[in-house]
């Protein structure tokens, strides 16, 4: 699920075989496929807790879903993390009222399928060796990049961080002392719709996760240009089918 329709047509159109167009309700574009032999779908997620739970709700429960991976951008917090890093989301923290509504008197623990980051951060792996050496390349060490705070070192190649983030329901939020504490507390970027999908999954008995490409640094101002966040996002797509086959 990306957010963005626009890359729901794209992953369409260039990573999945066979795919056609489901569902353009409220142009929220949906394809149907299949990725290396395995049934596989792309539909946007639209931007916000809200629109993702929607669908994820509806996927899961109406439509024999078993697995989602969210691909989006987030902005980094944490100062070891820079532009065109991908962020894998190994929990969820939220201002947003998921983690607290849903079990009476409990703040629930957002968090991704353990099944589905380990597959993920394996193909992080599997994605860098390919692009250090191509497709064909022998299989060197485990893992890829800095590993969860290790950011990008100098290296021109784009890190792989694994650990917490931030899903806010405010994009414009103007609370420098929220995100020095979570800072401190080891969260790595900020977005808007993982706790959401963490929280449908759980609720719904599926699996869930979000592979982000870092596109903004929140503390510094930086940005991606348009042509960056395509080729980085891409990257994180192909770590997401990876991930999500059996
Ligand atoms: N998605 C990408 N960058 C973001 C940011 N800075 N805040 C929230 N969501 C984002």
């Amino acid at each position: 699920m990306p957010g963005d329709p626009r890359r729901a047509r794209r992953i369409a159109e260039t990573v999945l075989e066979d795919a056609r167009l489901v569902t353009e309700v409220r142009g929220v574009l949906g394809y149907t496929g299949t990725y290396r032999g395995v049934p596989m779908s792309v539909l946007a997620s639209g931007m916000g807790i809200p629109s993702v739970s929607i669908y994820a709700t509806e996927l899961f429960r109406h439509y024999g879903v078993r697995r989602i991976v969210r691909v989006g951008t987030a902005g980094a917090l944490s100062t070891s993390v820079a532009l065109r890093d991908v962020v894998i989301a190994s929990a969820a923290h939220t201002d947003s009222s998921v983690s607290r509504l849903l079990v009476d008197g409990v703040t629930l623990s957002l968090a991704a399928s353990y099944r589905s980051l380990r597959a993920a951060v394996d193909a992080a792996g599997t994605v860098e060796r390919e692009d250090r050496h191509g497709p064909d390349a022998p299989r060197g060490r485990a893992g890829s990049g800095g590993g969860s705070g290790g950011g990008s070192g100098g290296s021109e190649r784009p890190a792989v961080h694994i650990g917490p983030v931030f899903s806010s329901d405010h994009f414009y939020l103007d609370r420098p002392a929220v995100l020095d504490a979570l800072e401190r507390r080891g969260t790595l970027a900020v977005e808007m719709e993982a706790a959401g999908l963490y929280a449908v999954a759980a609720a719904e008995g599926g699996e869930a996760l979000a592979v982000l490409t870092v596109s903004d640094h929140v503390r510094t101002g930086e940005a991606l240009s348009a042509a960056d966040r395509e080729t980085g996002f891409d990257r994180a797509v192909r770590i997401a089918a990876a991930a999500l086959l059996p």
